[in-house]
Formats: structure tokens, sequence, C-alpha cells
């Protein structure tokens, strides 16, 4: 298939404009560095949903906050423009998780991206000295592609699912048998019709093999090893470590506890969103 069919067959999924608006909105403003606080308060007040959830997160553990918020500024104020957007990331891809119909194939998807997610988030925080307040936002949206193909053909999907997690197959390979394509190209031109950064392109293009990632960044490699992490912890597939290991700098015992810490954090964030 050519980059132009590709791209046509995204422009023609009937479904995508169904997508809930509020989510195609939300993703549009987050990923606006435009975007300012005033604005994104204004969105979450006209979310009934969208307030109770991050009224309801901002008073939960994540945050370990002293004082019981009841209004949307105060929980502004108290997260930071970071963790809102975190958050609101976190609702839209769980409403786009919604659109999959089969419950078990919609919470292997939500669990999926929200360990990745997590498990990024663990990683960058050891490997960067400062905050990357995009690490948690690129684990959740990595396998975006995935929600496309569902709506593209349903019954093809939960194959691919099915050889991906009973059969222990490669799920790219899955995908490119059934659909002639994958998650990652899917993933790829929903972004980029979102217009989304370069670094979110690259992430998603390259987080089955960072190696052919034009961009010297470090996080395509970050975003692989947790996807990696996250299918062997949670999915029983086999990882080899050691190139991870070796590009991004970590050493063996290092990852160790970084994994034990990841794994916490992740049950904790699953308990609550
Ligand atoms: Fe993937
Ligand atoms: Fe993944």
């Amino acid at each position: 298939m050519s980059i132009r069919e590709k791209l046509e067959f995204i422009d023609n999924i009937e479904e995508f404009p169904s997508m809930p608006s509020v989510v195609l909105t939300l993703m549009s403003k987050l990923n606006d560095p435009n975007t300012t606080i005033m604005e994104l308060e204004k969105l979450i007040n006209m979310d009934p949903g969208l307030v109770s959830y991050i009224l309801k997160l901002t008073n939960s553990l994540i945050f370990g906050l002293r004082e019981e918020v009841y209004s949307v500024s105060r929980a502004i104020v108290l997260l930071g423009m970071s963790n809102l957007r975190s958050l609101m990331t976190s609702y839209s891809i769980r409403l786009l998780c919604k659109i999959i119909t089969n419950p078990q194939a919609q919470e292997y998807i939500w669990n999926h991206s929200l360990s990745v997610a997590v498990i990024t988030k663990v990683l960058s925080a050891k490997k960067f000295p400062h905050d990357q307040p995009n690490a948690y936002v690129y684990g959740l949206l990595h396998d975006i592609g995935k929600i496309v193909l569902y709506i593209k053909d349903s019954a093809k999907f939960q194959e691919s699912l099915e050889r991906g997690i009973i059969k222990n197959l490669d799920f790219v390979s899955a995908e490119k048998e059934l659909f002639d394509y994958s998650h990652v190209e899917t993933g790829y031109f929903m972004v980029s019709k979102m217009g989304f950064s370069h670094e979110m392109k690259d992430i998603i293009l390259f987080h089955h093999d960072p190696e052919f990632a034009p961009s010297t960044s470090i996080m395509p490699w970050i975003i692989s090893l947790a996807n990696e992490l996250a299918h062997h912890i949670y999915d029983n597939k086999n990882i080899d470590i050691r190139r991870y290991l070796e590009k991004i700098q970590f050493s063996e015992e290092q990852f160790t506890e970084i994994v034990k810490d990841a794994q916490k954090q992740v049950e904790q964030y699953r308990s609550i969103l």
C-alpha cells in the first residue's frame, strides 16, 4: 500500500467523525502549545464527565494533596499545566477506547496504554534530570492506531489481538497479515491529522523499531522499552533488554529497581483511573 493509499484509507474512515467530538477538541487543544490554562478550564467546564474526572483524580492518592478540592479552578492551580494535560489525555483515551465494544478488548487496550504511559513516566524520570511532561502522554497515545484498526474492521482487529495475546505472535505482523498495514501506520496518520509534533509522530512510527528513528532523541527507545516491558509483565511475552540498557544506559541493578517501581505505580494508576 502506497503512502497515498494509506492517507486515503484514513480519510475514508466513515466512523472517524463520529468519535466523541469532545475528544477531538480536547486533543487538539491539549496539543496546541498556545492553549492557555483559562481555555482548558473553559473546556473542562463544558463537560460534566470531565469535571468529575478531574476532581476525583485531583483528590486521589496519585497527587498526594493535603486539601480536599471541590472546584476545577482550584484543581488547576494545584495540578499545574503538565498534570492537567496528562489527566485530560487519560480521559480522552479512555473515551476513545470505549469505541471498542468487546469489553475484554477494550480493557486490554486501555490497560496496555495506561501501563505504557506509567512505565514511560518512570523510565524518563530516571533518565532525565528535568521533568519530561510529555512522557506519560506519549505512552498513552503510542498504540492509538489500534483504535483506527478496530473502526476499520472490528472482526479482523479482534483476530489480530487474539493472535498477539493468545498465540503470542508479534502484533505488527499479525495486523499486516490481516489488514496489509498495522497500527503503526494508522496511528501515524491519525496523529498527523490531529497536528501532533514530529516527536510524537516519530514515536508512533518507530515504537516497535526505534533503531530506525531519524531523530537522535532517546524517547522512541524509552517508549519502545516501556511497550516491551508492559507486554512482558502483563502478557508474558519475552523481552531482550540488553539493546535497551546499552542505548539508554541503565545498569541491570538500576533497571530492576525501575521495573519494581513502575509495577507499583501501574497498579496504583489502574485502581484509580
Ligand atoms: Fe504498538
Ligand atoms: Fe503497545
